[in-house]
């Protein structure tokens, strides 16, 4: 496997692949690898011929408050865990190399509405500093494909309407959640949790599959069964930023006629945000 920190010599090596007729699948990540990236390498690895990984701790999705300084950086043991997983190229930029200008002087991609919703209304500017990462590491890598987890559902989301929007060519997948045995999504964030917290954590999936069998069995008081959730969470000790019933496709507000739904939480354990969702369909 190739380490590689600058941008030109990330194009002249996929030059060379692809002047030999080779795929290229991508992975981007911020690093410190757990089993769900390693779920999104295997898929990769089915998708092209040659597998890039980028490690990238991007500064612009970082709010200010939030944990861009402590965010685990453990690069030495993502390339040793990237080589063992058989991956190409590991693209490892430093923040000068993606930003040579103050962050805020740089350009932006924003979706706007899908961004500014969810998540993005309890983390502004968050996902304009993804679709912009993820766009500029796109132009640099030139994917055939890319792939990403649906834990971060809405990110999800908003990348493949970037790529429809902006007709970019790479075909985006997304690969189901990885958890423990007890039902917690994985998480670099876990790491930040106490044991106390820890124990708790589960109970975040445990409600949603709840308000899923519910929906299952014909409930479709999404208002009430989103209000119920949310009282059951802060009782036992979260402080939830939202639990949502949403249509899958646009994360809008489900209709009468809409089957293909998607439950979706942000809630706080102490300083640790943790996220996920689940899918149903009505
Ligand atoms: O999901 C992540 O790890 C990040 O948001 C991503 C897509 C690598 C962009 O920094």
């Amino acid at each position: 496997m190739q380490t590689l920190t600058q941008t030109e010599d990330v194009r002249r090596q996929i030059n060379d692949w692809r002047r030999a007729g080779e795929t290229i699948a991508f992975v981007p990540t911020m690093g410190n690898l757990h089993e769900g990236h390693l779920q999104l390498l295997g898929r990769a690895r089915c998708l092209g011929d040659r597998v890039v990984v980028s490690v990238f701790v991007n500064p612009m999705q970082f709010g200010a408050g939030e944990d861009f300084a402590t965010y685990p950086r453990t690069l030495d043991e993502d390339r040793r865990n990237l080589e063992i997983n058989n991956v190409d190229l590991l693209f490892a930029p430093d923040v000068e190399e993606i930003y040579p200008r103050d962050v805020a002087d740089m350009t932006r991609v924003d979706v706007p509405h899908l961004s500014d919703i969810l998540c993005g209304q309890f983390r502004p500017g968050h996902f304009a500093g993804v679709t912009t990462i993820v766009n500029k590491l796109f132009n640099i890598v030139t994917p055939d494909v890319a792939v990403f987890g649906q834990k971060d559902y809405q990110q999800l989301q908003i990348v493949r309407r970037m790529v429809a929007d902006l007709a970019l060519p790479v075909n985006i997948v997304g690969v189901a959640t990885v958890r423990e045995p007890d039902g917690l999504a994985l998480s670099s964030r876990n790491q930040y949790l106490s044991l106390e917290q820890r124990q708790l954590a589960p109970v975040l999936y445990r409600t949603l599959c709840q308000v899923r069998d519910r929906i299952r069995t014909g409930d479709s008081d999404y208002a009430a069964l989103e209000s119920q959730a949310v009282a059951s969470l802060t009782h036992q000790g979260f402080r939830v930023d939202y639990f949502a019933v949403r249509r899958r496709d646009d994360l809008g507000q489900p209709a009468g006629g809409d089957h293909a739904l998607v439950l979706l939480v942000a809630a706080w354990l102490g300083k640790t945000r943790l996220i996920d969702n689940v899918e149903v369909s009505a």
